[in-house]
C-alpha cells in the first residue's frame, strides 16, 4: 500500500520503517521534510521509503499515519490538505503538554477531533496504546501485544487490521470512533505504568480470554 506518514519521531519513524521494510511504499514527511534527521530516517528505512513536504505525502498516499504531538496535531490536520477518501491512521494522544492528564475526558476524545477536521476520511485510532519501542517488536516470548483499534468503517478497520497484524500485533477491534473515548485514556494508563509506576517501557497489555 502507498503509506503517508505525518510526524516522522518515534512512532511515526518506527511504523513506517517497518512497513517500508515490510514491502509497503511509505512517504515520512514533517515540517523540515529536508532534515538530516528526515535524510537518516528515509536511509534507514531502505528503498521503499521517502521524505516530502506533508501535502504531498497525504495526497500521493491511500493510508495516513498521524503521529504528530497533540498540540500540534489539529493544525497539522487541517494543513495536510484532502484526505477524502483516504484511511486515516490517528495514532496520536491528545496528552496536556506536561503529560500530567488528557486533555479530553469522556464526552469527546481526539480521535472524533482529528476526525471533525479531515471530512471524507476513514478515521481509525490505532498504535496509540503503545510504547514506540513496542511498535518496533511486538513479540513478547511466544505472546504478542494486544494492539486495539476503533472507528467508524469497517472496511478502513480492516486495513488496520491487517497492517497491525504484519507488525506482528495481535489486532482487536474495539468498536466505533467514540471507543477512542476509552482507547486515550487506556493509552494515559501505559504512560502512567511504563514511565511513573517503574514498570519500563519493555511492557504491553494482552487481552486474554475464556
Ligand atoms: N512515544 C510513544 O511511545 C507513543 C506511543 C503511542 C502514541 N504516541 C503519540 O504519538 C504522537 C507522536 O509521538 P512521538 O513520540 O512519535 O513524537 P515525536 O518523537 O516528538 O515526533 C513527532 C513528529 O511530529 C513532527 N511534527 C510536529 N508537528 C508537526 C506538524 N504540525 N506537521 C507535521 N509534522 C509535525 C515532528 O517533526 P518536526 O518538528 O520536524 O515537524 C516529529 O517528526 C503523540 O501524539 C504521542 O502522544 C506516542
Amino acid at each position: 500500500m502507498k503509506i503517508g506518514i505525518i510526524g516522522s519521531g518515534g512512532v511515526g519513524g518506527t511504523l513506517g520503517t517497518r512497513w517500508a521494510e515490510g514491502g509497503h511504499s511509505v512517504t515520512f514527511s514533517s515540517r523540515r521534510p529536508d532534515s538530516p534527521e528526515m535524510t537518516e530516517l528515509v536511509a534507514k528505512a531502505g528503498p521503499n521509503a521517502k521524505a516530502a513536504p506533508v501535502t504531498e505525502a497525504v495526497a500521493n498516499s491511500e493510508v495516513v499515519l498521524l503521529a504528530t504531538p497533540w498540540p500540534t496535531t489539529l493544525s497539522a490536520v487541517s494543513a495536510a490538505g484532502s484526505m477524502e477518501g483516504k484511511v486515516l491512521i490517528d495514532a496520536t494522544n491528545p496528552l496536556l503538554p506536561d503529560f500530567s492528564a488528557l486533555e479530553f475526558g469522556t464526552t469527546t476524545s481526539g480521535g472524533e477531533q482529528v476526525a471533525a477536521r479531515a471530512p471524507g476520511a476513514s478515521v481509525v485510532k490505532a498504535f496509540n496504546t503503545v510504547g514506540f519501542n513496542v511498535m518496533a517488536d511486538p513479540a513478547f516470548g511466544e505472546r504478542r501485544a494486544s494492539l486495539f483499534y476503533c472507528g467508524d468503517d469497517p472496511k478502513a478497520k480492516q486495513v488496520v487490521h491487517q497492517l497491525a497484524e504484519e507488525l506482528g500485533f495481535d489486532p482487536h477491534d474495539a468498536g466505533s470512533l467514540t471507543q477512542a473515548r476509552t482507547l486515550e485514556p487506556f493509552a494515559f494508563l501505559w504512560i502512567s505504568l511504563a514511565l511513573v509506576q517503574g514498570y519500563g517501557r519493555e511492557m504491553a497489555f494482552d487481552l486474554i480470554r475464556r
